[in-house]
Formats: structure tokens, sequence, C-alpha cells
């Protein structure tokens, strides 16, 4: 039905189901629609030319604003949990405490670099970060049917937001859940507020934020993006649910975790770094 479906790196463990999960989206068009994506590594790309993409947090771990003692152990601690986050054999209750070991260390060690504010912004756009192909596409064809675009990111908010907004893409059309940071008078980095978001309470994360669900409560159909399994929780707090689609990118570690995430998500997308097939959908459905 969608070329776009047929191409080598999209997986479906039962494609007539998406056909009518599309159908019906289709059918009851823009107004009933909403998107909810993660940020790192589904939004963005993974690699590019060969070379690894960074996160929200490697944007700040490799740059000018942190020491190098400090580079050092936040380079020990990927090294030491990312393997930890994409290993299959382990469980999500078994991976969890560890993931809030991870982000715990993480935000301790970048509040003491006293980060401060107006450098993000250079940071950011001195980065390797970039957004997947055809994002351009995904978020004015969004903003342009005014479908509401919910970015749920376990990552930096103020990095995550910084990276759209050098994109031209940050819409009045875009909400984004995530982990901000609290800065002091003199626009150091203090602390992060809130509850600390991880891979793994996405779902408390929707819960917490049910007024941004409320907004949206005539808007039945969900189009889900993420690459974690921890991200299939994020559409937890939709009113109503009619229809979803959940679209997962399968980075790395391909052949280990294709079945776990065959199963869970409809459609997986193997070493995509595009945006073409979520860009297809949405011009079917809207
Ligand atoms: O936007 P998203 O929810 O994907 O952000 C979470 C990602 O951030 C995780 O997949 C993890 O690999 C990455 N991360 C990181 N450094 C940390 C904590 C998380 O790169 N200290
Ligand atoms: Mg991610």
């Amino acid at each position: 039905m969608i070329p776009e479906l047929t191409r080598p790196s999209v997986y479906m463990r039962d494609g007539t189901r998406v056909e009518g999960v599309i159908q019906a989206m289709r059918q009851a068009g823009a107004n009933a629609l909403q998107v909810i994506s993660d940020f790192d590594m589904t939004l963005t790309r993974f690699s590019y030319n060969g070379k690894r993409c960074p996160t929200c947090h490697n944007i700040l771990d490799n740059s000018k604003l942190i020491s190098e003692e400090c580079k050092e152990k936040l380079k020990d601690l990927l090294n030491t949990y990312y393997p930890i986050e994409i290993n299959s054999g382990l469980s999500a209750e078994e991976k969890l405490p560890l993931m809030v070991e991870w982000w715990t260390k993480a935000h301790a060690l970048l509040v003491q670099q006293k980060i401060k504010k107006d450098l993000l912004s250079p940071v950011v756009r001195e980065s390797s970060a970039m957004l997947r192909e055809g994002y351009q596409l995904f978020f004015d064809c969004l903003q342009e049917h005014s479908v509401p675009l919910l970015i749920f990111s376990a990552g930096i908010g103020d990095v995550l937001e910084e990276v759209i907004r050098q994109a031209g893409v940050f819409h009045p059309n875009v909400k984004v859940f995530s982990n901000y940071m609290d800065f002091d008078e003199n626009g150091a980095l203090q602390a992060f507020k809130g509850q600390l978001i991880h891979i793994y309470n996405k779902r408390e994360g929707a819960l917490l934020n049910s007024g941004h669900f409320q907004e949206l409560r005539d808007r039945h159909n969900v189009l889900l993006l993420g690459d974690s399994l921890g991200d299939l929780t994020m559409a937890d707090g939709v009113y109503g649910m009619e229809n979803i689609l959940k679209i997962g990118y399968l980075n790395d570690k391909v052949e280990e975790r294709k079945e776990s995430y065959l199963k869970a998500y409809d459609i997986v997308l193997e070493r995509d770094e595009t945006m073409n097939v979520a860009n297809a959908i949405l011009h079917h459905v809207t």
C-alpha cells in the first residue's frame, strides 16, 4: 500500500495489521492524530559516515564545558552502562536500577561542572548531533496539519530544544517532556528540575503530565516513534486510544535484539537513518 514499507530496512510482525491501522488512521484524518516521539537515536541519527552521533548527554560530555578529568569519568559511565542499556539478556526490571544509577551519577557530574546556560547554544552548534534525514518534512508536515508532536526524552530538555531550534523546526505544535536544567542566578547549572526521566519510567512521566493528554483528549490515534523498548510506554497517558502504530528504530546490536523489537513494535526500522517511513505514513494519513 505504501511503497516505503517495502524497503529492505523495514520489518513487520504483521503487515496486514499495520495496513489496517494506517487505513483506520487515514479515515479519521489529521484531526484525530497525535504523534509521540522519543528524541535521542529516534529523531536524531545514530550514525553518520560510519561515526556514532551524540545523544543530548553526549553533546555536553564531549564539549568544552567539561573538564578533561570529568570527561574521563563520563566516558567510564558510558562504557559501563550503555552496554547494559542495550543488553538483550537482561530484563527491564534488572536494568532499571542500573539506569537510574547511570543518570544520577552523570547528572551529578554535570552539576559539578557548573555548566553555563548561555554556552549551551554554541556547544550544540559545534556538536555533531544530526536529526535524521527527512526531519524537515516530518516536522513541517505535522505543523502544517496542526498535528501535535510530543517529544518525550530521557535526554536533556535544554539541549534537545536547542537542537530543534537550530534546525528551524521547533514549531508551536511541538511539546517536550524531558529532564530540564535548573540554573542559579549567575546562569550556572545547579541541579536538574523535577522527577528524573530515564529510559524505563516514561510511563510514570506520561501519567504525571496528564494535563497535556487531557488537552489532546479528542485525538484517539497515535503514531509512536522510539528506539528503546522503554519508549513503548510513552503513550500510556493518552485518553481513549483507538489506534496506535509503533515504529521502532533498531540501531545497535541488531541481530540480538531483532526478535524482541519485532514483538514489541509494529514496524521495525533496521539501521535506517531516515524519517522516510514515518513521513510516508503521515503523508497517507493527513
Ligand atoms: O531521548 P532518549 O529518551 O532516547 O534519551 C535517552 C538516551 O540517552 C539513552 O538511550 C542513553 O543511551 C542516553 N544517555 C547518555 N548519557 C547518559 C544517560 C543517557 O548518552 N548519561
Ligand atoms: Mg532514544
